[in-house]
């Protein structure tokens, strides 16, 4: 059994800092920014109360169903009551009752490659065998590729946009087509919205906006993670019908109860933060920008900018080519030792020849990471990382 290959290049990072270099990760999949003033502060006033020191419902506090609910009707367009949701430990466990709940031994669930390897890692723990589909040159998954590997045993499809690592957000036209071809054949979509927050083009919709005829069969997942900086909090959710919901409370009460009440009282505090999500997609559209930017000026890497999400992912190939790196993992472990960033290797998102590099990361750092990257794979024309600080 393998780990997530991504907690392998953290580890990696951790040794080289505890050796004393002064590393700069831009392979973490989180945002490096502290979780708010206003939610830390709701979570110690939970703290506090002597209610949230005891049992709670294994469904989720009702206030932060209800919040949530509203929030999924919103994004999605049909009603969803707190009836319908069910807090979990982040949005990977989401995933993983919802496919509890879906999935039996030897069902398989269609995943986008380059993708995630959570989603495959999801379903393997609920005893599905996940199928990748290969997307398109923009990232986005196709039908054809859908029906390329649809067999008698695809039970789902997961869906993420804007997705990790690619950031590709799919237009309304091809999740219209999606949801047709979904219908067509009695599939269950798992919407894994955990980025919704950071779309740069203003064309995110959810599936189910576009084609609510699919709430039956769907699954709408999401959570606090990313879009309030709050990963080591573990709070997150599903929205689906009623079945599905039956078995994920039933799933948590035999297994964890209950989500701790004072991390759901402080995901509750961060629902009703707007500005911090808002914030976080400003300063995340402009560092997109300028990573972007300063890697295309590198030769040998290719960088498309990203509609969404928190990652550049360039394919780095023609650097491997020329400088004699014989795989992009070869390249990352070369950046980490060297100049002490780190980045993940495409490997990891079955995307050998790129890696991804993440921008959630504050300016200054971000910067340093830059100039770093271009003096160990430059020569590179007069970069211009100081744009920025001009522009600020
Ligand atoms: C697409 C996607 N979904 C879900 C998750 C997991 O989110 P959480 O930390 O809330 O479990 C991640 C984390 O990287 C992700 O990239």
């Amino acid at each position: 059994m393998t780990d997530n290959p991504i907690f392998a290049v953290a580890a990696r990072a951790e040794t080289l800092r505890a050796r004393g270099a002064d590393v700069i990760t831009l392979a973490a999949g989180e945002p490096q920014a502290a979780t708010s003033a206003v939610v830390v502060e709701a979570a110690v006033a939970a703290v506090r109360d002597p209610v949230a020191h005891h049992y709670g419902p294994a469904q989720g506090d009702p206030d932060l169903r209800e919040l949530v609910a509203a929030n999924v009707t919103r994004d999605t367009g049909p009603a969803w009551t707190a009836d319908d949701v069910q807090i979990a430990l982040g949005a990977k466990h989401a995933l993983f009752l919802a496919l509890q709940a879906l999935v039996g031994a030897g069902d398989e669930v269609l995943v986008a490659g380059p993708g995630w390897p959570g989603h495959a890692e999801v379903v393997a723990a609920a005893g599905g065998v996940a199928v990748p589909v290969t997307a398109d040159k923009e990232f986005r998954v196709s039908v054809d590729a859908l029906d390329r590997c649809r067999t008698s045993r695809t039970r789902a499809l997961i869906l993420s946009s804007p997705g990790n690592p690619t950031g590709a957000v799919h237009p309304e036209s091809r999740l219209r087509d999606i949801a047709d071809w979904a219908q067509r054949h009695g599939m269950w979509v798992i919407s894994d919205d955990i980025y919704r927050a950071f779309d740069y083009t203003g064309t995110y919709q959810s599936i189910l906006r576009v084609a609510p005829q699919l709430r039956c069969r769907s699954v709408v997942v999401g959570g606090v993670s990313k879009e309030h900086a709050m990963t080591g909090w573990r709070v997150g959710w599903l929205a689906a019908p009623r079945e599905i919901i039956a078995s994920a409370r039933l799933h948590v009460s035999r297994t964890i109860t209950h989500v701790p009440t004072v991390n759901q009282r402080a995901a509750l505090a961060a629902l009703d933060d707007h500005d911090t999500p808002a914030r976080a997609a400003r300063d995340y559209a402009r560092r997109r920008t300028m990573l972007v930017e300063a890697l295309n000026q590198i030769d040998g890497i290719d960088c498309p900018l990203p509609d969404g999400g928190m990652f550049a992912f360039p394919d780095v190939s023609g650097l491997l080519h020329d400088r004699g790196w014989s795989s992009s993992a070869d390249l990352a472990a070369w950046l980490l030792d060297t100049a002490h960033v780190a980045v993940v290797p495409g490997e990891a998102f079955n995307a050998p020849g790129r890696i991804r590099v993440c921008f959630a990361i504050d300016d200054e750092t971000l910067i340093t990471a830059i100039d770093r990257l271009k003096a160990a794979l430059g020569p590179v024309p007069e970069a211009d990382t100081r744009q920025l600080e001009e522009a600020r």
